[in-house]
């Protein structure tokens, strides 16, 4: 297939090319195009044949359900039933925005979309040409983030079609995204908000609206815990990983570099390609030619929106092994140490 590559402005909206894309959604086609938070695959979520072809291009498992874009609150009435007052008060409080909320799903959404669940995840994305192409197409999206299944999630189009090209209809160039790690996922079908998946609307931010918070025992864990099965299905695999292999280094900044460095030079004398994330503060300490600098510890926005970039920028690099220092775990902290244990896979070590 040929993959249509198209460049939009997203502050001067060119409504033939938004229309092009519209046309393949009413098709049943592929389209991936940029959000606030990483660029998604999108189809008509109440189209199983659609969302078929989204699960084949990722090659992701079936029972791995997808988010549903939405752009007005009526369509939440329409997707969903029972939702719950502070579910609401969420959704007011975080929409247009990076909150994905689930909630008991209507008739009208397929099993397909959900993976089976009675349940359904809901977003109203802030992006401008995410949000237009909602709104023009009058199609409640499914959207998954744009990445091959496995793979760190793409926050430019560069990334999208390394991993797309040739297998989806359009890819919507709107330049990088702003945040780089995906939507807070709350589920708001019981008495309490829990949080399946932390992200840039943190734990504090919610309860601010909404009163006590509590996270899926899942997503606390540091270590890869057989006996607890996160509430969100796609948060037990294997996730945001690179081509090598990520180890995460924890403990005070000069132990860490210390660390970081005798492994470095080690898998380098044994011939491997080695890369080493490191932040604007901690640059300097590395070797040149191996190191990159994922963003400044003074603002961890920086580093969310440069997590995913980097593991990618070190697979095209080839590198084989590669040393991470860590983060705090707290705020958007934590959302940026789910995603690096993740690609990681659980590999830590304390110095
Ligand atoms: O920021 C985002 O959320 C991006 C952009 C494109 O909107 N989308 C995204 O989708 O990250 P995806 O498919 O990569 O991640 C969706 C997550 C998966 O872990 C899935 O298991 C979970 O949401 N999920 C979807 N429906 C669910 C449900 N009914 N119950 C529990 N978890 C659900
Ligand atoms: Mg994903």
């Amino acid at each position: 297939m040929e993959t249509k590559i198209i460049t939009i402005d997203s502050n001067h909206i060119d409504n033939n090319q938004l229309m092009s894309a519209v046309q393949i959604l009413h098709n049943g086609g592929l389209v991936a195009f940029p959000t606030e938070t990483v660029y998604g695959l999108g189809a008509d979520g109440l189209n199983p044949e659609a969302s078929k072809k989204i699960y084949s291009a990722k090659g992701r498992p079936s029972d791995n359900p997808l988010i549903i874009h939405i752009a007005d609150f009526e369509a939440l009435d329409k997707l969903t039933k029972d939702c719950s007052t502070y579910g609401r008060k969420l959704a007011e409080a975080f929409w247009p925005g990076p909150l994905t909320l689930i909630l008991n799903k209507s008739e009208l959404v397929p099993f397909s979309t959900t993976g089976g669940l009675d349940t359904v995840a809901v977003r109203m994305p802030s992006h401008p040409i995410a949000f237009e192409l909602i709104r023009k197409s009058g199609i409640y999206i499914a959207a998954p983030s744009a990445n091959v299944s496995g793979r760190p999630s793409p926050t430019k189009a560069e990334h999208v079609i390394e991993d797309m090209n040739g297998v989806i209809d359009m890819i919507i160039d709107g330049g990088k995204v702003d945040i780089g790690l995906e939507s807070t996922i709350v589920d708001v079908t019981g008495d309490i908000p829990i949080i399946l998946r932390p992200g840039f609307i943190t734990i504090d931010m919610l309860e601010q609206v909404v009163g006590h918070v509590e996270y899926d025992k899942a997503i606390l864990s540091k270590e890869k815990n057989p006996d607890i099965k996160p509430k969100a299905p796609g948060m037990k695999y294997k996730h945001y990983a690179p081509k090598g292999e990520l180890t995460i280094y924890e403990g005070n900044s000069d132990s860490v570099i210390h660390a970081i460095k005798n492994a470095a030079t080690r898998k380098l004398s044994e011939g491997y390609k080695v890369g080493i994330i490191a932040t604007d503060e901690t640059i300097e300490f590395y070797p040149k030619d191996i190191v990159k600098t994922i963003g400044t510890r003074k603002d961890e926005v920086t580093i969310a929106r440069g997590l995913f970039e980097i593991l990618r920028d070190f697979d095209t690099d080839g590198a084989e092994y590669i040393f991470t220092e860590s983060f705090d775990n707290n705020q958007l902290g934590q959302a940026i140490m789910n995603r690096l244990l993740k690609a990681a896979g659980y590999h830590i070590e304390k110095v």
